[in-house]
């Protein structure tokens, strides 16, 4: 019976996330004429970027006039395959979709490709052998991210003999952000022993995991002197979390995180995060702009890179008001 209920609940809240956001304001025309359709498959509502990507999609969509269907996958890959099959039968023009996960996309990823519709990765890749699965990939250096982090904390900790003990949060399990921004910071880090990675645990890019594991951390690891978060709302639930255990975010335990969002760049600008590399959300006109060209069959590059910075709590004093997200 419970499985049932669940059931239930499961395809109310697919058709409820299938829902289209409305025509667009001019509106694209379609390669067969009428509007441009684009079925998208967000992640899921996690973070504060996530919410600004969503954002700035659904706006870009309108701006360009292209009927965009939208649906949120709840950090769920089965949610997110059954939304792009259901774009497949309702015809869209063009796919896009933010995968979870790397993994496991070439079955649902063929049956796009045969049915002729084109799909375009956003923010995060998949890990497919066949590249003519996918017509372009925009979305940010993951790598490089974590490389900005580790170059840094040894910038940061020159002077010290060490050892400089780092516990990590990482993102998404098998995520491309987690597995990316893991492997650039380890590459530079690893260069030097005095950088041990004391605990790495998943925190599954949310405020309240961030939080979680950080106090699991803290109990079985009495001397940290770093924490790096893969995104600032772990980097925030976890200052609760020190804070709760009686230390000073900042200063007991310098904090890294990445994004730069609002409330990350206010923690910054406090003392209480020490470093940001930024993650751009503002995925949403560069998106649009590829989708149109590849439906008039113009060249597009494979792999498009956002472009990116890095805070210093100085830094962010200094744009905190002018912040988008
Ligand atoms: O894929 C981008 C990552 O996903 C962001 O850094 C994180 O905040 C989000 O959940």
């Amino acid at each position: 019976m419970l499985k049932k209920i669940s059931a239930l609940v499961l395809v109310g809240v697919t058709a409820v996330a299938l829902t289209s956001c409305g025509k667009g304001d001019s509106g694209t025309a379609a390669p067969g004429g009428g509007t441009t359709t684009m079925g998208f498959s967000q992640v899921g509502a996690e973070s504060g970027w996530r919410t600004a990507n969503t954002k700035s999609v659904q706006d870009a969509a309108k701006t360009a006039g292209i009927d965009l269907k939208f649906s949120d996958a709840q950090q769920k890959q089965e949610n997110q395959i059954k939304a792009i099959r259901s774009y497949i039968q309702q015809k869209v023009d063009v796919i896009a979709f933010s995968p979870v996960v790397e993994s496991g996309w070439d079955t649902v990823l063929k049956e796009a490709k045969n049915a002729n519709i084109p799909v375009i990765l956003t923010d995060r890749s998949v890990d497919s052998a066949d590249k003519t699965l996918y017509k372009t990939f925009l979305g940010s250096d993951f790598v490089e991210e974590g490389r900005k982090a580790g170059k840094w904390l040894t910038e940061e900790s020159k002077s010290e003999a060490g050892p400089v003990n780092i516990v990590e949060l990482q993102g998404t399990t098998g995520s491309a952000p987690a597995n990316d921004r893991k492997s650039g910071f380890a590459e530079v880090i690893g260069a030097d022993p005095k950088f041990k990675i004391v605990a790495s645990q998943s925190g599954d890019f949310t405020r309240a995991k961030g939080k979680e594991v950080m106090e699991a951390f803290l109990k079985s690891n009495p001397d940290i002197d770093v924490l790096y978060a893969h995104n600032d709302d772990m980097a925030l639930g976890a200052i609760e979390a020190i804070e709760g255990a009686g230390k000073v975010p900042g200063k007991d335990i310098k904090i890294i995180s990445v994004d730069a969002v609002k409330d990350g760049m206010q923690a910054l600008a406090d003392g209480k995060i020490s470093y940001i590399v930024e993650c751009s959300p503002l995925l949403g006109p560069q998106l649009m702009d590829l989708a149109k060209k590849v439906l008039a069959k113009e060249d597009v590059p494979a792999r498009v890179v956002t472009e990116e910075t890095t805070f210093t709590q100085e830094q962010a004093k200094k744009v905190l008001a002018s912040r988008q997200y």
